[in-house]
């Protein structure tokens, strides 16, 4: 793009990442066209709420949108929604959608996100099986749940424990099976896995652990059992499967950037095409302060790229660098994770798991603070945030003395 002049930015991808990105190009000053093309109809929105407030109808897909209908027209950012893009062509700078029309870019940003990884077993396109990633998909499971229904969830980590505990809570009885031998193995440590199933158990939520299904059995093209490899079986009226997401990267693919589980992006969330950034759940991002690369799955990561990628077109400084963060609600249970937990570490509690409300702290060998696990405990999830992000000595002795206030905890 010539110095100094604003182009078209074409954003791929109507989710966090990229409604957060045309957002953050007009805020910092973006004076080309923004155009936005989403393949949902509805306009970018929150997806976290999908599976507990809008599940225990405490808000409606319209109340999930990052902003109203209105924004975008009064900010000059152009919003097509129901558009698949099929295809980049990366010389001529455009991408070319399904129903064959074609859009150009001076600068592109892909914001695919994920997509579901798909349960490979017979059955799985029976009636009441379900899945859950978009609000249409909230709202059909919504609309199916009532109490006494038997709900065999599939996957026992953000999504199925999230929505195993608002189904339970509307009265519905519940199973969990996950394939590991733990719950939220890909994220939480050992013993937070342990808590959040001992939690879900007292309120009635059966979790069966290395278990894995292998066929849907049904009638008249209805489920109504769940098969497991060890040989059991239960009854089910409706089965949701949460078992992770893939990222959507063969757009990306095709055009010949570099991916690898995930598009390769560098700290500033530019691909291996100076034209071409990628946000989102749909990266493969450097860590820096973990000095790794990985694929995060999270808002943050979402907006964090999407700043990266407004500063940077924009010529403003690049934020700072922060800790990637995720949360959960599971009942009444706030949980919130932040940065990367190493098998060195040393977990360190905090709180009084018998209360309902501590924090797993996980401090390097040579002191610093790398993670911290923290359940319905919000100041100490915040001083963790903060003294990760800053590499702070937090030695384990420390935390683990009451006496010492948090704020006093770290030494320089
Ligand atoms: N049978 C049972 N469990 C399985 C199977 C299987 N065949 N395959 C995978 N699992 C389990 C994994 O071990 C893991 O615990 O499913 C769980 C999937 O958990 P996540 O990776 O957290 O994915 P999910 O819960 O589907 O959430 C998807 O939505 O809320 C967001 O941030 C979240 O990006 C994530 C996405």
């Amino acid at each position: 793009m010539p110095e100094g002049s604003h182009g078209r930015v074409l954003i791929v991808g109507a989710g966090h990442a990229g409604g957060t990105a045309a957002a953050l190009l007009r805020q910092h000053g973006w004076s080309g066209p923004v155009t936005l093309v989403g393949a949902e109809e509805r306009p970018p929105y929150q997806r976290p709420p999908l599976s507990k407030g809008l599940m225990l109808d405490k808000v409606t897909p319209d109340d999930l949108h990052l902003k109203p209908h209105k924004f975008y027209a009064e900010r000059d950012i152009e919003l097509l929604t129901g558009r698949h893009a099929a295809a980049i062509d990366r010389e001529a700078r455009t991408v070319r959608f399904t129903d064959d029309s074609t859009i150009g870019y001076d600068h592109l940003v892909i914001a695919t996100g994920a997509r579901l990884r798909k349960l490979d077993v017979p059955g799985i396109d029976l009636a009441g099986v379900m899945s859950l990633r978009t609000a249409d998909d909230a709202l059909r499971l919504r609309a199916a749940i009532r109490p006494g229904l038997r709900v065999v969830v599939v996957g026992g980590g953000y999504i199925g424990l999230e929505a195993a505990a608002s189904v339970r809570s509307l009265g519905a009885e519940v199973r969990v099976v996950e394939r590991e031998s733990r719950l939220m193995a890909r994220v939480a440590s050992a013993p937070l896995s342990d808590f959040v199933a001992g939690y879900a158990r007292e309120r009635g939520v059966a979790i069966e652990l290395g278990a894995s299904v292998c066929r849907f059995g049904g009638r008249d093209g209805r489920v109504e059992t769940v098969q497991l490899d060890d040989g059991r079986e239960f009854p089910c009226d409706l089965a949701l499967v949460g078992i992770g997401v893939v990222a959507e990267q063969a757009l990306a693919e095709a055009a010949g950037l570099d991916c690898q589980d995930g598009i390769r992006v560098d700290a500033h969330a530019l691909t291996s095409d100076p034209a071409i950034s990628a946000v989102g759940d749909c990266t493969r991002r450097p860590i820096a302060l973990y000095d790794t690369h990985a694929r995060l799955e999270s808002v943050h990561n979402a907006v964090e790229q999407a700043k990266q990628v407004a500063a940077r077109l924009c010529g403003k400084p690049a934020p700072a660098v922060e800790a990637p963060w995720t949360w959960s609600d599971q009942f009444d249970l706030r949980l919130q994770i932040a940065g990367l937990i190493a098998p060195a570490d040393e977990a360190v509690v905090r709180g009084d798991p018998a209360k309902g409300s501590f924090a797993i702290f996980h401090v390097s060998p040579a002191g610093v603070l790398r993670a911290v696990e923290a359940v319905n405990a919000p100041l100490d999830f915040a001083f963790a945030r903060m003294a990760i992000g800053k590499s702070l000595r937090t030695p384990p002795a420390r935390l683990r003395d009451p006496a010492i206030a948090l704020k006093e905890v770290a030494l320089a």
